[in-house]
């Protein structure tokens, strides 16, 4: 697998320990500042402005507030934080130290997927490191007044436990089902105080950020969705890997960069993303068009796209925490109408029906995983009916 050649915003180099001097410098309001002014949207898939994040924990009340990195990474063919984890452990800590500062927070964890339980070591090794060089602890470089320490948290190994509020359910020791919100956890989180909770990449965006200036990251990216972005390639290409691209890159250039120019369709967003049709190649990753948390998956022209659909429900109908009706059914049931279309007894009357199922369940889910596990479905069905439906039920 290739990790990305070209070093544009995140894997740029950057003297951590310098950077957060001189962040340290700043005034809060500056920091959050610099992070409104460059418009960075938060890399977990969501695309919630972070400074506006930052700015609600700054001024929620309360006694103790949180920063918490989000490497649950259970997104189906995601892999970018694992890398940033692995090699850019620094720089993850210590964008969450300039969150902390930023927000006011003395107290950061790290929510881990369990099955990165191998990383586990190596990260407590570098926290280590950073608190003997004072970039954690207390008074940190000196700074008067600012004290903030990380620590792990091993995750459950449920993919539920990446949406925030299942992963705060999860690090105060309950089952991982999301909660009803309003509140949100920048105001109501970890044990009820102000938390704010963030993916890996995108603490290690704000550091290069507020270091280099968010006039630079603008060079990058287009006017909605700046920046650059990581992307977790995987599927039928010749150079799978993680890739830094700017946002606002159109499908085809993506393709022709990892070697997947013959591709029928393209997954973009992981199970709960879109499938893109070849006709469609010229459309743009970005939030304004396709968005992404970072998930890639490449169709060759020989891929059973039925087989795609139905290995993607299977995934839904696995991590449904079944806590609402129309996503613990509804799973279900476009799971089974998925086999009917594989064993040629599904009428196009009954097709329909499940379209307009997947659309109810987009709109009475009560948490993103329900809200959009049809995507691939309707998606795959409106592109593909043809392969799929034409070739095996059209006489019904
Ligand atoms: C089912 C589900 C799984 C999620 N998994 C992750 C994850 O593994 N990592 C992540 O950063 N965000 C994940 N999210 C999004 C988080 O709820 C949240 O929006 C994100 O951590 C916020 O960070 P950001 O603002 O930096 O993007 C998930 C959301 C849902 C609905
Ligand atoms: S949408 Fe699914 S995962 Fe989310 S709360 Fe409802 S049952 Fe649980």
């Amino acid at each position: 697998m290739s990790k990305a050649d070209k070093k544009l915003v995140i894997f740029s180099d950057i003297d951590v320990e310098k950077a957060l001097k001189n962040a340290l410098q700043k005034t809060r309001p500056d920091i959050i500042g610099e992070v409104r002014d460059s418009g960075l949207k938060g890399r977990g898939g969501a695309g919630f402005p972070t400074a506006v994040k930052w700015n609600l924990a700054a001024a929620a009340q309360g006694e103790r507030k949180f920063v918490i990195c989000n490497a649950d990474e259970g997104e189906p063919g995601t892999f970018k934080d694992r890398v940033l984890l692995t090699d850019y452990a620094e720089q993850l800590v210590a964008g969450m130290v300039l969150a902390a500062y930023a927000v006011g927070a003395k107290d950061g964890i790290i929510y881990l997927r369990a099955e990165y339980t191998y990383l586990k070591k190596d990260l407590e090794a570098t926290i280590e490191k950073m608190r003997g060089k004072k970039m954690l602890g207390k008074k940190i470089l000196g700074k008067e007044g600012f004290d903030f320490d990380v620590h792990i948290h091993m995750g459950s190994g449920a993919y539920i436990c990446g949406e925030e509020t299942a992963l705060i359910e999860s690090l105060e020791g309950h089952r991982g089902e999301p909660r009803n919100r309003p509140p949100f956890p920048v105001t109501v989180g970890y044990l009820g105080c102000p938390s704010s909770v963030n993916n890996v990449e995108t603490f290690i965006t704000a550091l290069h950020i507020v270091e280099k200036g968010a006039k630079w990251f603008k060079t990058f990216g287009t006017e909605k969705s700046t920046g650059t972005k990581l992307f977790s390639i995987s599927g039928d290409c010749e150079k799978p890997g993680v890739y830094e691209l700017p946002m606002g890159i159109t499908i085809k250039k993506l393709l022709e960069t990892v070697g997947g120019e013959d591709a029928k369709a393209v997954q973009v967003g992981g199970a709960s993303g879109t499938c893109v049709p070849r006709k469609d190649f010229e459309r743009v990753i970005a939030y304004e068009d396709v968005a992404t948390g970072g998930s890639i998956i490449v169709f060759g022209p020989h891929r059973d796209m039925l087989e795609v659909a139905i290995n993607f429900m299977e995934f839904f109908c696995e991590e449904s925490c079944g806590q609402c009706t129309p996503c613990r059914l509804g799973t279900e049931t476009l799971l089974e109408g998925l086999d009917m279309l594989d064993e040629g007894r599904c009428s196009l009357k009954y097709l329909r029906e499940l379209c307009a199922l997947g659309e109810t369940m987009q709109l009475s889910s009560k948490c993103g995983l329900g809200q959009s596990a049809p995507n691939a479905f309707l998606s795959i069905i409106e592109n593909f009916k043809s392969e799929i439906f034409d070739t095996r039920c059209s006489c019904r």
